[in-house]
């Protein structure tokens, strides 16, 4: 056994590999050299359909209470999350894991922390019928859409169609979260030359979190959201929280507690942290990482440098104008809050 590298050696050759790679691509822009990249603003092809998506994203009558909307647990007043260690969902059940920022979603490789739904569409029909989340079913959300005159009008104008299915649903909400990206942060402004835009400060945690290795899970246009790593790759992650990430989905024991690389953008918005939503603050965060994912302790200073860097991190949040929803009918179903 003497000469098997340990996890952890095999990781730094992985980080050192990743970062020389990263060099190699070197180009004219100071950005090709770094192995983050700035995001770029989100251009509307289907303002319709985003309009109407925008309309289900606030919309409570997608749950059986008629009180919950998916801004509920992503409220896009607080960076697309809802601030709390674990959602609350119908009839204020305590939900089983911390809710993602749903910002810059549409650039993960997959979604949900173990990835079990390929991307955006196949995502929202889940929470809609989550006994623990909005707690509806497909068929009675479409049925509430269907009894009111102005949502049956605008699925049709949209989708041609007077079918007005679950696919269109979760269609049209896609194509609203896709235009939830957070451009021209000021790390993004540096990426791209500006040299002024971060402090002396925010470069030191910068370079930290690079040269530490931070880099090699929370790397590309989202500063992760592009692999599944091991939570407590040099020292096991103590929780109480049962979820098992990645083996759920595949089957596969190797990938026990491996969760999707959270996306480090906006995460000065995003507390509390991890899965379990165990580290309220960014410090706890960065000092939890550093120790079980590369074996380092950071000094009281280098902790602040990473998390000054960190906060460079927050975009440009979407400019939204609040939707009007349309009146339910006579017809419409009522909600049960209580029952
Ligand atoms: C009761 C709270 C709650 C409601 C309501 C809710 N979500 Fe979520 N959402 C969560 C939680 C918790 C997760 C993480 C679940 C997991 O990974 O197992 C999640 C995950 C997601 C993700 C994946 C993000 C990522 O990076 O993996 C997206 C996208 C999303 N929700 C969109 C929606 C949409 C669209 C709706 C409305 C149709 C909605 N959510 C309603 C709590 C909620
Ligand atoms: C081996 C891959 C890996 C390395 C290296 C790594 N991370 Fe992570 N990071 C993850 C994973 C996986 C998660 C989600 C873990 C979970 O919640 O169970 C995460 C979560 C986080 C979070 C919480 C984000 C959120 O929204 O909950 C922060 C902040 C973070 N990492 C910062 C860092 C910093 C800073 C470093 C370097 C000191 C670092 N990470 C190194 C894989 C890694």
């Amino acid at each position: 056994m003497k000469n098997k590298p340990t996890s952890s050696q095999h990781f730094r050759r992985f980080v050192l590999g990743a970062v020389s790679a990263a060099a190699m691509m070197a180009g004219t822009l100071a950005s090709a050299q770094e192995p983050v990249q700035p995001i770029k603003a989100h251009r509307v092809t289907e303002p319709a359909k985003v309009e109407l998506g925008k309309k289900l994203f606030f919309d409570p009558r997608l749950s059986r209470s008629g009180f919950i909307s998916c801004n509920s647990c992503h409220n896009l007043s607080m960076g697309g999350s809802d601030n709390i260690r674990t959602s609350i969902g119908d009839k204020w059940q305590k939900g089983p894991i911390n809710s993602p920022t749903v910002l810059n979603s549409s650039l993960n490789l997959a979604q949900f922390w173990d990835g079990r739904a390929k991307n955006l569409r196949e995502q929202a029909g889940g929470p809609i019928a989550n006994p623990g989340e909005m707690a509806f079913t497909h068929d009675l959300a479409v049925d509430m859409l269907r009894s009111i005159p102005q949502y049956v009008a605008e699925f049709k104008s949209v989708f041609g169609s007077n079918k007005l299915t679950i696919e269109e649903v979760t269609a049209a909400i896609a194509a609203f979260e896709e235009t939830l990206v957070t451009p021209h942060a000021r790390f993004d402004r540096w990426l791209e030359g500006d040299t002024k835009a971060i402090s002396a400060q925010e470069l030191r945690g910068y370079q930290l979190f690079k040269n530490s290795g931070c880099v090699a899970c929370h790397n590309g246009v989202n500063f992760g959201g592009a692999s599944f790593q091991k939570m407590g790759l040099v020292e096991p992650y103590k929780t109480d929280n049962p979820a098992e990430g990645r083996a759920a989905v595949t089957g596969n024991d190797a990938e026990r507690f491996s969760f999707k690389v959270p996306t480090l953008r906006n995460v000065e918005l995003t507390y509390p942290y991890f899965h379990d939503g165990a580290a309220d603050t960014l410090a706890q965060a960065v000092d939890t990482m550093g120790r079980i994912q590369l074996g380092k302790k950071f000094s009281k200073s280098e902790n602040a440098d990473i998390v000054a860097f960190l906060k460079t991190l927050t975009g440009e949040q979407p400019k939204l104008v609040l939707p009007i929803l349309p009146p339910s009918s006579d017809a419409t179903r009522r909600p049960q809050p209580f029952e």
